[in-house]
């Protein structure tokens, strides 16, 4: 695991955005792997930014996010895909059959899980896998205990993890039980993980990472240590109590 220090959620953005862009200019055909929630928000100004400016070409990319809620449909305020349209797809010129999220309405959910994951597959496989990290451990929506080897599956979301996102909701009750989740293994495909982890709620979990090398399925992100090429760009926050010097 490569390990970049960024001095703030800013910086650990603007560095997350150089890497991501770097791969974007720098290929014919790229897919990407993509997170919701507060980490990645300002990454993905950045990109808009730098579209903005430079017009960066997004014909050759195809994005995969890692997850969405079960019972959330697109035009819901709460649902993944509509924070994906509106924190970048609609801000950038990236051809909209090219991007991909879990439908959380669908009839047959286990079907649909197979179907997003055979869809990975038949692109080729995901280039570059952007993840952020639960104050939990987990990794996309893999909750503790879930087995390393899953691909594409519905998880029950921990009571942990629907607090940490009722940010998000009017209240805690409406927070989805469930979300369809790229499983580990899928993540772990990928051919490079960038990890982005800011502020002091993280400073745990990051830690318990960056610390303990065992493959644990209670700590989900412990699954990362079996990846060859992962990098990890944190804010100092995050880092407080690592005492990595
Ligand atoms: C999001 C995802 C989650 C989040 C994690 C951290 O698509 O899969 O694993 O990356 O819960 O969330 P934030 O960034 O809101 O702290």
């Amino acid at each position: 695991m490569k390990l970049i220090t960024a001095t703030n959620y800013s910086d650990m953005s603007r560095i997350a955005t150089e890497i991501i862009l770097k791969r974007i200019k720098s290929s014919d055909k790229l897919t990407l792997g993509l997170a919701t929630g507060s980490t990645p928000i300002e990454t993905y100004q950045y990109m808009i930014e730098d579209y903005q400016q430079n017009k960066t070409d997004y014909h050759h990319v195809t994005t995969f996010n890692l997850d969405e809620y079960v019972g959330v449909g697109p035009t819901d305020r709460t649902s993944y895909y509509y924070f994906m349209k509106s924190k970048l797809f609609d801000h950038i010129h990236i051809p909209r059959e090219q991007t991909h999220i879990p439908n959380g309405l669908a009839n047959n959910l286990e079907d649909e899980c197979s179907y997003y994951e055979n869809k990975i597959k038949n692109q080729g496989g995901i280039d570059l896998q952007l993840l952020g990290l639960g104050s939990n451990g987990h990794i996309g929506f893999n909750e503790p205990g879930t087995n390393f080897d899953i691909k594409t599956h519905v998880e029950q979301l921990t009571e942990a993890t629907r607090s940490a996102n009722a940010r998000f909701f009017d209240s805690l009750e409406e927070v989805p039980t469930h979300a369809i989740t790229m499983g580990i293994s899928t993540i772990l495909q990928s051919n490079e993980i960038l990890l982005l982890v800011s502020g002091e709620k993280k400073s745990s979990a990051l830690t318990k990472l960056l610390k303990d090398t065992k493959l644990d399925p209670s700590f989900p992100a412990s699954s990362l240590h079996n990846h060859p090429n992962v990098t990890i760009v944190a804010d100092q926050e995050a880092l407080q109590y690592a005492n990595l010097t």
